[in-house]
């Protein structure tokens, strides 16, 4: 199998693995518990929360363990707005992962009001937008790191800046970014930030929220005082400690390895763009996380694509995991200005560990193959 979909979820890392199921047998206690083998598995939390704080430049008592990355999203939405009582503003973006915009309808759904800032053709913000949606009843600004269907990177630090001036917190989700490029809080100056231990080769079902220290946010899930009171729940505790060991792994290979991953998408672009005719590349030509790739082909339904190189075993997306099930066209296709036909022609190719040459010599073969074959039919079949 060629798996070109690591924006979606990655393989577990065998180390992950082996931690996982060394922890699960060994260590079953409650890290609420006083005695040793609670304790135990506190250290172990304890452990794995150095290495996420260490990896994103934070405190360890900075470092929330959740549910997901969408959890971390609501709980960055939510929390913050309750902590401004007076305020009822979001300001965020078209292009959000579904964890922020339908965390965003709900706001609106209560009373309050929530701005979309448009995007450029490339998927970028406008910094001017930005300023002129925020106002004096602005609670919190929300906007994703890297965009989990083309790749586009925010100018975070920049929004930071702009937002800082007036005393606004914000919010960014760096569940595609954490990993692939430099994501560090102080440097981005960002109050809340959200990532997922399924996209570094962690499990899935555990997420973490940073949040600055002396940054106000109102619990999410009530309850008992885990996480120091601000997310209730007995905590999965083994997929903490997977989610630890995904980092420490992911630190450990480091640039190299991220290098090598890039160099294999460059490549697959390159090469896509030379052997398949009329082809049309989405997302920012150097602002992007450089392993996400989306292409447009214009006339053909990215489903059909998708199908015919499934039964090669090349596996690939139609745009966000989330969005495949239904019908509708990908808001964020939409947003950089695709008009439906073509968002609907699109695919995502997302490079990771799982990748090397051959696959990419495998690729170049078939998709130039399969695109011909399928304009030659609806040639036969016009819409
Ligand atoms: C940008 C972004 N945010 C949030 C999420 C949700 O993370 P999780 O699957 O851990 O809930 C994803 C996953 O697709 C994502 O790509």
């Amino acid at each position: 199998m060629i798996y070109l979909d690591h924006n979606a979820t990655t393989p577990v890392d065998p180390a992950v693995a082996e931690k996982m199921a060394w922890f699960l047998r060994e260590h079953f206690g409650n890290p609420s518990s006083l005695y040793p083998i609670g304790r135990r598995v506190k250290e172990l939390m304890t452990e794995a929360r150095e290495r996420v704080a260490a990896a994103l430049g934070a405190e360890r008592g900075e470092v929330f363990f959740t549910g997901s990355g969408t959890e971390s999203d609501n709980f960055a939405v939510f929390g913050a707005l309750e902590a401004f009582p007076g305020k009822t503003e979001l300001v965020t973006s078209s292009i959000e992962h579904p964890a922020v915009i339908e965390a965003a309808k709900a706001v609106e759904a209560r009373g309050g009001r929530v701005t979309y800032l448009p995007v450029d053709a490339f998927g970028t913000v406008s910094l001017d937008a930005l300023r002129s949606a925020l106002t004096p009843k602005t609670a919190l600004v929300s906007i994703m790191h890297a965009n989990n269907e083309i790749g586009t990177i925010q100018p975070v630090a920049d929004i930071v800046r702009i937002a800082r001036e007036r005393g606004i917190p914000v919010h960014t989700d760096a569940v595609q970014s954490f990993g692939k490029i430099d994501v560090d809080v102080r440097r981005l100056g960002v109050d809340y930030l959200t990532v997922s231990a399924h996209k570094v080769y962690g499990p899935k079902g555990v997420g973490a929220l940073y949040v600055r220290r002396g940054a106000s946010i109102r619990p999410f899930l009530r309850g008992g005082r885990q996480e120091r009171g601000l997310r209730a729940g007995t905590e999965n505790t083994a997929g903490i400690v997977g989610f630890g060991e995904a980092v420490r792994v992911m630190e450990e290979k480091g640039g190299k390895e991220r290098a090598r991953i890039e160099r294999l998408a460059e490549r697959l672009k390159k090469g896509i763009e030379e052997r398949v005719p009329g082809v049309r590349f989405n997302g920012h030509p150097e602002n992007r996380v450089k392993s996400t790739l989306n292409f447009a082909f214009p006339g053909l339904e990215a489903e059909a694509i998708l199908l015919a190189l499934a039964t090669k075993e090349i596996y690939v997306s139609t745009g966000s995991a989330c969005s495949e099930e239904s019908e509708e066209v990908s808001h964020v296709l939409q947003a950089v200005g695709l008009p439906p036909e073509i968002a609907r022609s699109c695919i995502r190719m997302s490079l990771g560990r799982a990748n090397s040459e051959p696959d990419i010599d495998v690729v170049l073969k078939q998709l130039p193959e399969i695109v011909a074959k399928l304009r030659s039919i609806s040639a036969f079949h016009p819409a």
